[in-house]
């Protein structure tokens, strides 16, 4: 029988979106669409993907830029604190890495702006780097599929969702696992209607079971 990340390869394979930061394997550009689709969707953070990866197209020329540059060019995508780490990151790698942008998992964590589902995503999308990137679509789909009522928001249920996102992992391919689990969520796990009359993952759902999807994920803040 196929596992789950299987079917969510299998899936992703049909179904997931052409974006042009799965298209490389620059950790720049790859850290670059991360920092932007922190707080931002990814019909709107597209375009400002292309602007900065024209303008800078390599570290060096986004940390040997003013800061004001970075900041006009963020123009309209809010939470600008994002712009100041992303320029200041940019000098980190160019000051601390000697111009090459980190590989190690710590290392590029150390970096300004970068959190772990940051590190993850980025290492596991430019090196294969196996580990799982946990954000609310993934929380959303393991709560689903495995009829969890851990609260996401508490420390404790942070912690087994993590861990549970580890285990399913596709160790031979984190990189495209990773995209698959975020596009599931995104596309067919959704928050409000998911379509789970046709979800490849339908017959081993135990919320749809129970009759708890939409009472997945828990959280205990409301
Ligand atoms: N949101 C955050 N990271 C993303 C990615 N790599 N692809 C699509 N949406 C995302």
């Amino acid at each position: 029988m196929n596992s789950v990340a299987d079917i969510l390869l299998d899936w992703y394979a049909r179904e997931g979106r052409d974006l042009p930061w799965r298209r490389t394997r620059d950790p720049y550009r790859i850290w670059l669409s991360e920092v932007i689709l922190q707080q931002t969707r990814v019909a709107q953070g597209m375009e400002y993907y292309l602007r900065f990866t024209e303008r800078f197209p390599d570290v060096a020329s986004l940390a040997a830029a003013p800061v004001d540059e970075v900041l006009k060019l963020w123009q309209g995508l809010g939470y600008y604190s994002r712009a100041r780490n992303l320029h200041a990151a940019a000098r980190q790698v160019v000051e601390c890495f000697g111009g090459r942008f980190p590989v190690a998992l710590d290392e590029v964590r150390s970096l300004r702006g970068v959190g772990d589902y940051t590190a993850a995503a980025i290492c596991s999308a430019a090196y294969d780097t196996p580990c799982a990137v946990v954000d609310g679509n993934v929380y959303r789909v393991l709560a689903r599929l495995f009829d969890l009522d851990a609260p996401i928001d508490s420390t404790a249920g942070k912690r087994s969702f993590a861990e549970l996102a580890q285990s399913q992992l596709d160790t031979a391919h984190p990189g495209r696992y990773n995209q698959a689990i975020m596009d599931f969520g995104a596309l067919q796990c959704t928050p409000s209607s998911p379509r789970c009359e046709a979800c490849p993952l339908a017959g081993r759902c135990l919320a749809l079971a129970a009759g708890t999807v939409a009472a997945r994920p828990v959280k205990q803040s409301k």
